[in-house]
């Protein structure tokens, strides 16, 4: 079989074997970082789910425990589905998850630490009161799932969001508790869509302005000013959110700007992302978030691979200074596995220009590129129609369709010959007196293997002060089978999954490229060929 372990990734989080899904309580405690998963123990094909357990001190390397919860009782018979972690207090975290139970119906349940003093908490109990809550009266029992952190408000009670579908309409389904036992449904929603069916992984959370910052919802007092809801759709698969501000006192969350279409929510990651989910990270102050990247293969090949799923990379996020976009970045602790520095300063690019970026090791390497871009003016005129579907733009206006300002950027994992490569690039049109930047993933000329997923991905970014200082930034994250980019700084992302035959049988280069006909320079680009983590090694 074609099929190879070089497709398995050096330093993202996965284990050994086996289907994974959801990222499920990510948490910091008592000096740990604790991971659960959406895990099936019996294949690479989603099924039979229970929570994996891995815990790490840098969100680097991790070691893999038995896993903390397994379908052992009617309320979760089914399927130990995806949920949160809360620190109750100093030495209480708790762990409310959703169950699929007896009869199929989605359950909300809790579980406690056995062993307070186990630094790595590995055995978990069932609450003798599961199911704490169900799905009665207008809730669809087969759509009701994913429990939030629980955050706490101005008069002592508990707050959680409960991903659901309300009349056929995706929403947030809101309830309060004095005990984190027993638990009200509020009379309204947090929020919903009548634009959407169920509402997967809700997340909820106050966000910063400042880098690097988070905030933690429990804590009372100042920096709440504003917070992100954001939730998933699986189909297209993808992370939406909004940023409105939040009444503690009402319970009420009013997004900045009103718009029910989904569709046009700001997303998450552009690419193959999804169910993510974020903590307060009370070690270094700030909100990291876990996302699912899910393969483009197919599922006979995950069954020969032995493996499908990983996590993407943790992201650091806090909110741009226009207070209408999120920034993520990976966590600085994955810098610490940078290594072979390669620089190039200030080189022009001309049309029709590749540079080859010689790192030691292409198929694992961490990429930071400076753009500085040519008079704004000439670019091509954008088009309004184009605003709801940039994927498909990044699709017709692929690596090969050449512009303007663009297409200008990366091609990573590419074979000898140039027969396989996976391209990330930027196009700048001019609407009027602005200017819209697209970014792309063109997967499209990834591999030459046959039956798999090779899809475009991308999106328009909002980046300030475009054309005062006419700079651009990518930051790309390679590991064998994923690509992961940053542009702008992190105000787009795009996660992609790729199987070059080059990983099999050869080597792969990065180039940085430029087949826009006006001239980009690069002021910077720095590359490091990255080490391997140590991720949930099988035990000896
Ligand atoms: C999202 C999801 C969740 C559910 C879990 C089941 O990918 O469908 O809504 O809890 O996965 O594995």
């Amino acid at each position: 079989s074609i099929v190879s372990k070089q497709y398995r990734t050096a330093f993202h989080f996965q284990p050994p074997q086996n289907w994974i899904n959801d990222p499920n309580g990510p948490m910091y405690f008592n000096g740990v970082y604790h991971l659960f998963y959406q895990y099936n123990p019996n294949g690479s094909r989603w099924g039979d789910i229970i929570w994996a357990h891995s815990v790490s001190t840098d969100l680097v390397n991790w070691i893999r425990l038995e896993p903390a919860l397994s379908r052992t009782a009617p309320f979760d018979i089914k399927g130990c589905w995806s949920g949160s972690a809360t620190i109750l207090s100093v030495n209480q975290p708790v762990i409310l998850y959703t169950g699929a139970n007896t009869e199929n119906q989605q359950v909300q349940n809790m579980a406690v630490p056995k062993n307070h003093s186990d630094p790595f908490l590995r055995e978990w109990i069932k609450s003798d009161h599961n199911p704490l809550i169900r799905p009665i009266g207008d809730l669809n029992p087969r759509q009701f799932r994913d429990p939030t952190t629980g955050w706490l408000g101005p008069d002592g009670l508990w707050r959680i969001a409960v991903g659901a579908e309300l009349n056929g309409h995706g929403a947030a389904i809101l309830y309060k508790s004095e005990d984190f036992v027993h638990w009200n449904r509020t009379e309204k929603p947090l929020h919903y869509t009548n634009s959407s069916h169920v509402w997967e992984c809700p997340d909820f959370y106050p966000v910063s302005y400042e880098r690097n910052r988070g905030l933690d919802p429990s804590a009372p007092g100042s920096g709440k000013e504003k917070h992100v809801l954001k939730m998933s759709i699986e189909v297209p698969g993808k992370d939406f959110y909004i940023i409105g501000r939040y009444d503690e006192e009402k319970d009420i969350f009013v997004p900045d700007n009103e718009i029910d279409d989904y569709w046009m929510w700001p997303r998450l990651d552009f690419g193959r992302y999804y169910a993510s989910k974020s903590f307060y990270d009370s070690n270094k102050g700030r909100r990291i978030l876990w996302g699912w990247s899910d393969e483009c293969d197919n599922s006979t090949d995950d069954v020969a691979k032995g493996w499908a799923g990983i996590q993407a990379i943790p992201r650091s996020v806090w909110l741009d200074g226009t207070g209408n976009q999120l920034i993520q970045w990976p966590v600085e602790e994955i810098e610490s596995l940078r290594t072979n520095a390669v620089y190039v300063q200030d080189t022009g690019l001309k049309s029709g220009f590749r540079l080859e970026v010689n790192v030691t090791d292409a198929s694992q390497a961490d990429l930071e590129v400076d753009f500085s871009l040519p008079n704004l003016e000439d670019a091509e005129s954008f088009n309004s129609s184009w605003l709801a579907d940039p994927e498909g733009l990044c699709g017709t206006q692929n690596v090969s369709w050449r512009g303007v300002i663009g297409p200008f950027g990366l091609l990573v994992l590419a074979s000898d010959t140039l027969d396989e490569f996976t391209a990330l690039f930027f196009r700048i049109y001019r609407d009027q007196n602005k200017y819209m930047v697209l970014m792309c993933s063109d997967t499209t000329r990834s591999s030459l293997r046959e039956g798999m997923d090779k899809p475009t991905y991308g999106g328009f970014l909002d980046i300030p002060h475009l054309v005062r200082k006419r700079k651009l930034s990518l930051r790309t994250l390679i590991d064998h089978s994923v690509v992961e980019s940053f542009g702008g700084g992190g105000l787009g992302c795009i996660t992609s999954r790729v199987y070059p035959m080059a990983l099999v049988n050869g080597s792969t280069h990065i180039y940085a490229f430029n087949y826009g006909s006006a001239p980009v320079s690069m002021t910077n680009l720095t590359a490091w060929s990255m080490r391997k983590a140590s991720v949930n090694q099988k035990s000896s």
